[in-house]
């Protein structure tokens, strides 16, 4: 076969890592081929610095992944809905974790109103939440706070999003136990910060307020 640079070296590290796992924990794979009962699913940053599984310790099978630019869930995404469903209807996962880190680019580019293409598009929603809070944003100091405050609530504007989202509604009215939690992601340190409180139901939401999160009360 003809040798390709940069990527022969994928197929070696993906054959010795079949192998060692199998080695280590022999039917692995023929287990997990049989099914999938993720107890989370990730909604983050396509980031390649924000590996999910790596981050939080979970093995494959363990965690179902959403990623996109910003992590955002938009209600005419077709792709994001369809995660969010096959998630909560079909796998019943327990806990719905939106994960955003600082120092993200689409957040940066949205802040300052950058010239991107289809991708200006894509993180139109940020730029919403950025004029929202620009009194906020311009008290801070410098353009590294400014990213961050805004990296902070794009997640929190997104659990909104996902707590209102019919699926989710619906999920928590017939009773089914689900929570969505609130992370942003450190880049320099490697370490997750829970932004806000757990919402576990429409109680839960409705208690807290549904402007809640744009309020930014944590
Ligand atoms: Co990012």
């Amino acid at each position: 076969m003809t040798k390709v640079p940069g990527i022969d070296r994928l197929l070696a590290n993906n054959r010795s890592w079949a192998e060692e796992t199998e080695r280590t924990r022999p039917g692995f794979f023929a287990h997990l081929a049989q099914q999938q009962t993720p107890g989370y699913l990730w909604i983050g940053c396509a980031d390649s610095r924000v590996p999910a599984n790596e981050i939080v310790g979970l093995e494959p099978g363990e965690l179902f992944v959403h990623r996109n630019v910003a992590n955002l869930i938009q209600n005419a995404d077709l792709n994001a809905l369809s995660v969010l469903q096959f998630a909560v209807d079909v796998l019943k996962v327990k806990h719905i974790i939106v994960c955003g880190h600082y120092g993200c680019s689409g957040v940066r580019a949205a802040l300052h109103d950058m010239r991107l293409g289809v991708a200006e598009h894509w993180i139109r929603p940020v730029r919403d939440i950025c004029e929202c809070h620009r009194h906020e944003l311009d008290m801070l100091p410098t353009e590294t706070a400014r990213v961050n405050r805004l990296c902070e609530l794009n997640v929190m504007q997104q659990v909104r999003n996902v707590c209102r989202n019919p699926i989710i509604q619906d999920a928590w009215r017939r009773g089914q136990k689900l929570a969505v939690h609130s992370w942003v992601y450190g880049l320099e340190d490697g370490l997750v910060r829970p932004l806000g409180p757990t919402v576990a139901g429409v109680k839960s939401f409705d208690e807290l307020g549904a402007s809640y999160l744009m309020r930014g009360a944590f």
